[in-house]
């Protein structure tokens, strides 16, 4: 008997085994179905060979869970954990350990997609609906949105809001010098290319009647609480209006910014428990009037009622979105942070209004005590009015005292003339005196924290104290002890379907494993609790993991160089494209402004183009889903004096690997053109194709969809640009980072975007390797090809490739269904609730299709159940087409089935109870029971509510 080697014993790739579903023998039987001999030979027969990749991706090889996290805790083992109070927007803060562990390092959370489906996703939808009702009472404002995706990009998109509101038509935009640094240089990126000017300045030496638009923060940046009434009327007086970027926490305490004439509030969450993350990912919000809620950018929830008249939630006002208003849409937002809104809300409902208060309360006595002894040290202070933020007037002493906080373990904002101080719920005492000796330099003065804090008063001025009440509703109140907090958790998310449930067949959005050993870093205390402008020395490791990801990037895209910064796809999308604007302005073709965009572009395509300052011309698609190259050829022609970018999806957002992609990137650059691809279905290529190989200028990728970080029900995001040679100086730039003059703007609030998160994506590519990689593309195209096969006989798949095979998805036509039985692609995708299974992406890109991407990391004993399910319902639609059942009246259109519906007394509906039930064998011991049966759209949008409704109009339901 040969004996095996250490080395072999050792298996440093096992966990590309974990991370793929289907074992050897499942891969044989699935290859066998589709009359190959192996999984190359597919993959040769699927990916036509004159796009395959020449140059190997050059990546380590694969490591296993425990060697790689071993060696990213020696990763950040180089970051210093160091207590940061620098404030501008990031805040140390305390996660709850119930919602640390039961929230953040929950699959059940973590995996859920973006409620599209409201049946499946009460519990996230409920969630969410507490979001924007804290959000809206602690602003003072009507309505507030489900998240954006930080406080810089949020304040951007109120500037887009109120440009389309206000009745001035002015082309400024006025932005408050007492705003954040970082918001103000997102502000000049995205206004610049809308033909924008913003005007920077003291909002107090007078008002441009030019602006039809402010942006005020409120404390300011530096601490300051200032009085805005007056500057609000006066801005009304001139017809524009005024967005306030406004401190969550400071709100429980001020008088909100909707009592004093605000017409837009936005801010960031963080501090309400969650951790810096060297910049994100955090959930910003946005608030504003009921009158402009129809404009509002983002998801809003709302609540609606079921087909049995129960309360429900799903996502309102859909239209507003960019899916529908494509290049007319004034925001190309799509995926948002909604599992860090999550957390917020939780934070909210934990702690109550008593227990916010008394927070800011505490913090604000802190500030208080500080101010008063480092006055008695003989400093000036900026201001006598602040909330939790100490500016103090340094002198010459300024960077003696950073330096002195620093060595003492404390972080400062250095300012030019002087210390800022930004204390938080971490904060205490010890803090206070520590930062005193920090200041003393010299002074003898004597300190005695208690007798300070004996005499010393509140520092709000006392006509900005808040009087009104907030988050009055039961469910801020309720969960006070930590049982009950814990059961609420549960109690939601066993209402929703999430990968650690079921498959979620989504198309286009990839939902792959989201594996424990990737998530378990993310809360290390050296990434979670590093503020994004921490001092160089202290974020080495972070410096060495984002390199080191870019480079992996880069390996798997062919691209020169790539940046981490855009924080979601939409924002690599816009961040590209501007980087493509900043090469044709370098070479003076600054008037190139055309971006072809194919008719089956995802929404976010033509919105970035439009956001981005670019025109949108619609390039034809032929009757196999492929961009019409005739078409293509003529309309880039046609405006070849000023093409600037074609953006594609490849392979095409129909599944589909285009053989003519090199010649349609050769056309487009034959009239000087730049190409854009998107990278969403990256899941098809790593390894097999490189996309700058292809002719491709710039991508984004998805790190959400291909590298494995979870959706979290509708974010977070990351999308990285990765670029061609020539584009490299052109990258965002950031005031935190040394890059070059030639930089586009930044296009997020922190340098580094969703820092935080990033150590997933690195762990995954670590332990998968170059080869890993490789197989995953191979088995995602197996895996989508097994279930075309498997359903073909049943649907009509609606686009193959080469020898009439799909890439990693596939499209499943219904049409035809709806014209032979009534049946919709709705009550197809409800009925699958019925079966436990989230429904695949509906009518995208194709109206009434499904499309199916079951990715690599479903087994086939699962893509089995899937398609075991797709067939049975297909038997439920031949009874209709048989004339056996009316549809109005099938277990299809009455899907999903509640218990409440099935056990009630009455029963007239055709089919057994059972049916509606337990539709296919073996379910009755792990039946996932929707909460609510189908949801009605229409009356939701028709009867707006996007706070939480009063508990009565549940007991109105149940009577
Ligand atoms: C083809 C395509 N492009 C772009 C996006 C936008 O990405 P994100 O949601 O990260 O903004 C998506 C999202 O699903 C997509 O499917």
């Amino acid at each position: 008997m040969t004996r095996p080697t250490l080395n072999e014993l050792t298996a440093h790739d096992a966990f590309v085994q974990r991370h793929i579903g289907p074992s050897d023998d499942e891969t044989a039987a699935m290859l066998d179905a589709l009359g190959y001999d192996s999984l190359s030979d597919l993959t040769d027969a699927a990916v036509p060979r004159g796009i395959r990749r020449e140059r190997p991706m050059t990546l380590d090889a694969p490591r296993g869970e425990a060697e790689t996290l071993a060696e990213l805790a020696e990763i950040a083992g180089q970051n210093k954990v160091v207590k940061s109070l620098i404030g501008q927007g990031y805040y140390g803060t305390v996660t709850p350990g119930v919602i640390l562990r039961n929230i953040l390092e929950n699959p059940a959370w973590y995996t859920a997609y973006t409620p599209y489906q409201p049946e499946i996703s009460q519990g996230r939808l409920e969630a969410l609906l507490n979001f924007q009702t804290m959000v809206a009472e602690l602003t003072g404002m009507d309505i507030a949105n489900a998240s954006l995706l930080d406080e810089g990009t949020a304040a951007a998109e109120a500037m887009m809001l109120v440009r389309k509101l206000a009745r001035n038509k002015g082309d400024q935009f006025f932005v408050s010098e007492r705003c954040h640094s970082q918001t103000i240089e997102v502000m000049r990126t995205r206004a610049e290319p809308m033909g924008i000017e913003v005007v920077v300045g003291d909002e107090f030496a007078g008002l441009p009647a030019e602006a039809f638009g402010f942006l005020l923060q409120y404390p300011a940046t530096r601490g300051g609480v200032h009085h805005y009434a007056d500057i609000v009327e006066r801005a009304h007086g001139n017809d524009a209006l005024v967005v306030v970027a406004a401190d969550p926490l400071a709100l429980t305490l001020l008088t909100p910014p909707g009592e004093w004439g605000a017409d837009v509030v936005i801010g960031s969450t963080q501090r309400f428990g969650v951790p810096f993350g060297f910049g994100g990912p955090h959930a910003a919000y946005m608030a504003t009037k009921d009158a402009h809620k129809r404009s509002m950018p983002g998801r809003l929830v709302g609540v609606s009622v079921d087909a049995a008249g129960r309360p429900a939630y799903r996502l309102a006002l859909q239209t507003r979105e960019q899916h529908i208003r494509r290049e007319k849409a004034t925001s190309n937002i799509c995926t948002a942070q909604v599992l860090l809104a999550v957390i917020a809300s939780m934070y909210a409902v934990y702690h109550g209004p008593e227990g916010l208060t008394r927070i800011a309360r505490r913090v604000h006595r802190l500030a208080a005590v500080l101010a008063e002894g480092v006055r008695r040290l003989g400093y000036e202070l900026d201001s006598d009015r602040f909330f939790d933020t100490v500016t103090v007037k340094t002198r010459d002493w300024g960077a003696t005292i950073w330096e002195t906080a620093r060595v003492e373990g404390l972080n400062l904002r250095l300012e030019d003339d002087g210390v800022a101080v930004s204390l938080d719920e971490t904060c205490d005492r010890a803090t206070v005196e520590k930062l005193w000796t920090c200041f003393r330099q010299g002074s003898e003065a004597e300190l005695d924290f208690d007798a300070i804090e004996a005499e010393v008063a509140d520092a709000l001025p006392e006509d900005l104290v808040r009087t009104s009440a907030f988050l009055t509703h039961p469910v801020f109140h309720q969960h006070r002890s930590e049982t009950e907090m814990l059961r609420y958790l549960r109690r939601l998310s066993d209402k929703d379907i999430a990968l650690d449930r079921a498959m979620i067949p989504l198309g286009s959005c990839t939902m792959k494993l989201n594996a424990t050993a990737e998530m378990i870093p993310i809360t290390w205390p050296e990434f979670a609790n590093i503020h994004p402008f921490a001092p160089a020395d202290q974020t080495i490791g972070y410096h060495r993991l984002i390199t080191e990801l870019e480079r992996m990037l880069a390996a798997a895209t062919g691209y020169a160089a790539v940046s981490v910064q855009p924080n979601a796809g939409s924002q690599g999308e816009y961040a590209g494209l501007l980087v493509i604007r900043a090469y044709h302005r370098a070479r003076g073709e600054g008037h190139r402004d055309v971006c072809l965009i194919p008719s089956s572009a995802h929404g976010t395509n033509p919105a970035s183009a439009a956001m981005a300052g670019m025109r949108v011309v619609v390039v034809a698609c032929d009757s196999h889903g492929n961009v019409d190259v005739d078409d293509l050829r003529a309309k880039a022609a046609q405006h070849a004096d000023s093409l600037a970018a074609l953006m594609i999806t490849y392979p095409s957002t129909h599944g589909v690997f285009e053989e003519r992609v090199k010649e349609i990137c050769s056309i487009v650059h034959e009239h000087g053109g730049q190409v854009y691809t998107d990278g969403a279905n990256l899941n098809a290529l790593v390894g097999l194709v490189s996309l700058q190989e292809l002719g491709s200028d710039v991508s984004h990728m998805n790190l959400h969809k291909t590298f494995c970080i979870p959706h979290g029900g509708g974010g977070p995001g990351v999308g990285p640009i990765g670029v061609a040679e020539h584009l490299v100086p052109y990258l965002p730039g950031h005031s935190e980072l040394d890059n070059l003059e030639t930089a586009i703007g930044a296009v997020s609030a922190a340098p580094y975007g969703s820092a935080g998160i990033l150590p997933i994506s690195w762990t995954y590519i670590r332990m998968m390797g170059a080869e890993g990689l490789t197989r995953a593309t191979r088995m995602a195209i197996l895996n989508a090809n097994y279930v075309a096969k498997r359903l073909e006989d049943h649907y009509p798949v609606l686009y193959t490739g080469p020898n009439g095979l799909v890439a990693h998805e596939c499209i499943i036509d219904l049409r035809p269904i709806k014209d032979s039985s009534g049946v919709t692609v709705d009550d197809v995708a409800k009925r699958l609730i019925d079966f436990g299974f989230h429904a695949p992406t509906m009518s995208f890109p194709v109206a009434g299709t499904l499309m199916i991407e079951p990715t690599e990391s479903e087994s086939k004993v699962e893509l089995d159940r899937f398609c075991d399910a797709m067939i049975a319902i297909r038997e439920e639609i031949r009874a209709i087409e048989n004339g056996d059942v009316p549809v109005e009246h099938s277990a299809l259109r009455n899907a999903p089935h509640t218990a409440d519906d099935l056990l009630g007394s009455a029963w007239d509906r055709p089919y057994p109870r059972r049916a509606g039930a337990f539709p296919a064998p073996g379910m009755e011991a792990s039946k996932y029971w929707p909460p609510v049966s189908r949801i009605d759209n229409v009356y939701g949008d028709r009867n707006l509510v996007c706070s939480c409704p009063p508990i009565e109009a549940y007991q109105d339901a149940a009577e």
